[in-house]
């Protein structure tokens, strides 16, 4: 039984994160039609769904349907959506009459200077946080909004300044989260130019990881913490910062998320999470149908069941499956990772 349907409005970006896919852009990555949205939201009871998002792997605040979709969104059902905050007072009229139905704003930060901002994300801090502003200080939004920082080598000395920046624009809610560490994005060499183009050192996914057990990655976390004790901001920590062992022993039967998850990109690749390296089916050549309809969801739930790895999470970071490598995909893929070289 679904009970989160994601269905991404738009595939394209206006910033061009150095860590993100978007530095890659897929021809295919487009806005869907408002008469898209509505054919796969009609296949799910909105009684049957615990929320929605609408975001994917794009801006959805740059979606020309973003108003639309919210009026037509029928209350009860709680909309949330991750989002770079740059459209926020561009948008801030639909925002404010759907209040009611939005649940939660996750805005993607990462940096907490102008200076590192502008290098990895391209775009300008003080204009973000004065288009999150225009919401954040609405009592409609109050513990609604959470900034959100994706931490890699060229950033992470910035999270403890997270809970300051957050109380300065009135955001009492942060979390924190690593770079995705999945073979999708190391394959390949990926070396990217920063966004300021002050320096010729280029951003290098694979020797920007972090390890969870770094040592100033830990005593930034800890000085986080403090700092949101002190300014009255709740925070969400990475996983391996609280369960730390607990994570080595999870297997491909414990992911939850097939069970629940079912996301509709705008390319048309339907899967179960965005870590999946090879979509279940395409919604967009096949048409639109409900995950339950489609013989291959119902081997991934047995074969994960079974603690296999299939082929459409063969290589992924995710921690259900990463030390289960040695276990033979039922159905090996021929991902080859070259949509996300740089010549792309
Ligand atoms: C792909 S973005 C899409 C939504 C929106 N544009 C945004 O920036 O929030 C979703 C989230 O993924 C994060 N992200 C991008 N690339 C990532 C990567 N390689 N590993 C982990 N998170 C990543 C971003 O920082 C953002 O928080
Ligand atoms: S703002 Fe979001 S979608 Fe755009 S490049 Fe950055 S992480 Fe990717």
């Amino acid at each position: 039984m679904a009970s989160v349907l994601e269905i991404e409005l738009f595939g394209n970006c206006n910033l061009k994160c150095v860590m993100c896919a978007q530095q890659f852009p897929d021809k295919r990555q487009r806005a869907i039609s408002f008469e898209e949205f509505r054919a796969i939201f009609e296949l799910y009871k909105p009684e049957s769904l615990d929320y929605i998002t609408l975001h994917g792997s794009g801006e959805v605040m740059l979606s020309p349907i973003f108003g639309r979709v919210l009026d037509f969104i029928p209350d009860g059902l709680p909309i949330r959506f991750l989002t770079n905050g740059t459209q926020i007072a561009k948008q801030k009229e639909h925002l404010l009459n759907n209040a009611d139905k939005i649940e939660a704003i996750d805005i993607s930060i990462d940096a907490c200077t102008p200076q590192t901002y502008k290098r990895i994300r391209g775009g300008v801090l003080s204009d973000t946080l004065e288009s999150i502003s225009t919401i954040s200080s609405n009592h409609l939004y109050k513990n609604k909004i959470r900034l959100n920082f994706t931490y890699h080598k060229h950033n992470y000395k910035e999270i403890p300044l997270l809970a300051s920046l957050a109380s300065s624009i009135q955001v009492s809610r942060v979390g924190i989260w690593p770079l995705v560490d999945s073979a999708q994005y190391l394959a390949d060499e990926w070396a990217v130019s920063y966004n300021d183009r002050s320096a010729d050192e280029k951003f290098n996914y694979r020797e920007s990881l972090v390890s969870c057990n770094d040592p100033l990655l830990l005593k930034y976390l800890a000085q986080l913490q403090l700092a949101c004790q002190s300014h009255g901001v709740d925070i969400v920590l990475p996983e391996f910062y609280n369960i730390k062992n607990e994570m080595m022993h999870l297997k491909p039967s414990d992911c939850p998320v097939v069970e629940y998850n079912r996301i509709y990109y705008s390319t048309g690749e339907a899967k179960h999470c965005c870590l999946q390296t090879k979509p279940v089916f395409n919604w967009f050549s096949e048409g639109a149908k409900r995950f339950e309809a489609v013989d291959r969801h119902h081997q991934i739930v047995t074969e994960l069941k079974e603690d296999h790895v299939p082929s459409e999470c063969e290589h992924s970071g995710c921690p259900y499956i990463a030390n289960f490598d040695h276990i033979p995909s039922s159905d090996p893929s021929e991902i080859t990772f070259q949509s996300r070289t740089k010549s792309t």
